[in-house]
C-alpha cells in the first residue's frame, strides 16, 4: 500500500529504471510518467496516439518496441486515460499483451479511473501478462478520496518483495487511520461507486452535448471524469497562451494539453470532477468566449 497511487508509480518507476533505459507510453499521458523517467535519467518515448483515435495500437506497439528493443525497460499504459478519457476492451488488450509477452519489458498498468468506465465493464491488463505487470490503483478517483492518499501496487511476488523496501525507505508506511479508511471504502462501498458512475456518465454526456452545441471538436470519451478538446483552428498560439486566456478572460480553469504531450497538440482538458451547476456556468462562460472571437 503506497501513499496515493503517485507513489505506487514512483516505486515501481525507481525501483525498476537505470540510466540510459527507455520508457515507452502512449501520449498524451499524465506527466507523473515523463518527470520519473527523468528523474532515474531514463528516457521517456512517447508513442503519438493521435492519428488512430487517441489509441495505441498492436501494431504501432510492436513497432515501438521493435524499434528500441532491448533498452526498453518499461512500457506504461493508462486507461481509463487522463486526459483523454480513452480506455480500451478486452480484446484490445488481448491484442496489446500478445505483443508484450514477446518483449523482455515490465508493464506498469495505472487502472486508478477502473471503476470509472461509461460503456464496458474495465478489465485489467494484469489478467493476461501477470509474470510481467506491475498494476497501479488505489481510492483516489473510485472513493472521491484523493486526500486520503491511498493507493497500491500489486504484481509479481519477488518484485514487490524488493520494490517494498525502496516503499520502506521512502515513506516507512501511509498512516494507519488513511488505511482503515480505504478499508472500509473497499468492503462497504461498492453502491457509492455505483452512484457516482451514473452521475459522472450524466456529466460527461452533458459537457459533450453543450460543447457539441458550442461547435467545438472533442475525443469521445468512454471513462475518467476528463474531455480532451481541441483548441479551435483560428488560435494561433500555444495551448498554454490558450488556457491562460480562458482564465484571464472568461474565468475558467482548464489544463492546456501542452502538459500531457511533448509537441503541443492544441488541446486543453476538462475535467468533470466539478458540480452540475458549476459545469453549466463554466460551459456558458467557454460559449461566451468562442462566440466572442
Ligand atoms: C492517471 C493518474 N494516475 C495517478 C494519479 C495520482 O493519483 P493519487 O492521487 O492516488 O496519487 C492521477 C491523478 O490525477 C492520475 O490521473
Amino acid at each position: 500500500m503506497t501513499n496515493g497511487a503517485s507513489e505506487a508509480i514512483s516505486t515501481a518507476m525507481n525501483g525498476f529504471l537505470q540510466p540510459g533505459d527507455v520508457v515507452l507510453c502512449p501520449s498524451p499521458a499524465f506527466g507523473l510518467y515523463k518527470n520519473l523517467t527523468q528523474i532515474n535519467e531514463a528516457t521517456f518515448v512517447e508513442i503519438n496516439t493521435e492519428k488512430e483515435n487517441y489509441k495505441l495500437t498492436a501494431k504501432v506497439l510492436e513497432q515501438y518496441l521493435n524499434k528500441y528493443k532491448a533498452r526498453v525497460k518499461m512500457f506504461i499504459l493508462n486507461y481509463p486515460n487522463n486526459p483523454t478519457g480513452v480506455t480500451y476492451s478486452e480484446g484490445e488488450l488481448k491484442q496489446l499483451a500478445n505483443v508484450l509477452t514477446k518483449f523482455s519489458v515490465v508493464v506498469l498498468t495505472d487502472e486508478i479511473y477502473s471503476e470509472l468506465s461509461y460503456e464496458e465493464k474495465h478489465v485489467s491488463l494484469a489478467r493476461f501478462l501477470p509474470e510481467q505487470t506491475l498494476l497501479v490503483n488505489g481510492v483516489s478517483k473510485s472513493y472521491a478520496m484523493t486526500g486520503w492518499r491511498v493507493g497500491y501496487l500489486c504484481g509479481p511476488e519477488k518484485a514487490i518483495a524488493n520494490l517494498g523496501k525502496i516503499h520502506q525507505a521512502n515513506v516507512a508506511t501511509i498512516g494507519t487511520l488513511n488505511m482503515l479508511a480505504a478499508e472500509e471504502a473497499i468492503k462497504n462501498g461498492d453502491q457509492d461507486i455505483e452512484k457516482m458512475r451514473l452521475e459522472y456518465r450524466k456529466r460527461r454526456n452533458y459537457v459533450c452535448k453543450r460543447l457539441k452545441e458550442i461547435g467545438m471538436d472533442f475525443v469521445s470519451a468512454q471513462g475518467a471524469f476528463y474531455i480532451y478538446v481541441k483548441i479551435p483552428i483560428s488560435f494561433t498560439g500555444s495551448s498554454i497562451d490558450y488556457a491562460r486566456k480562458l482564465a484571464n478572460e472568461a474565468h475558467i480553469a482548464v489544463i492546456p494539453g501542452a502538459a500531457f504531450v511533448e509537441n503541443d497538440q492544441k488541446c486543453f482538458r476538462i475535467s468533470y470532477a466539478a458540480s452540475m451547476e458549476n459545469l453549466a456556468e463554466a460551459l456558458r462562460r467557454l460559449e461566451k468566449f468562442v462566440k466572442g472571437r
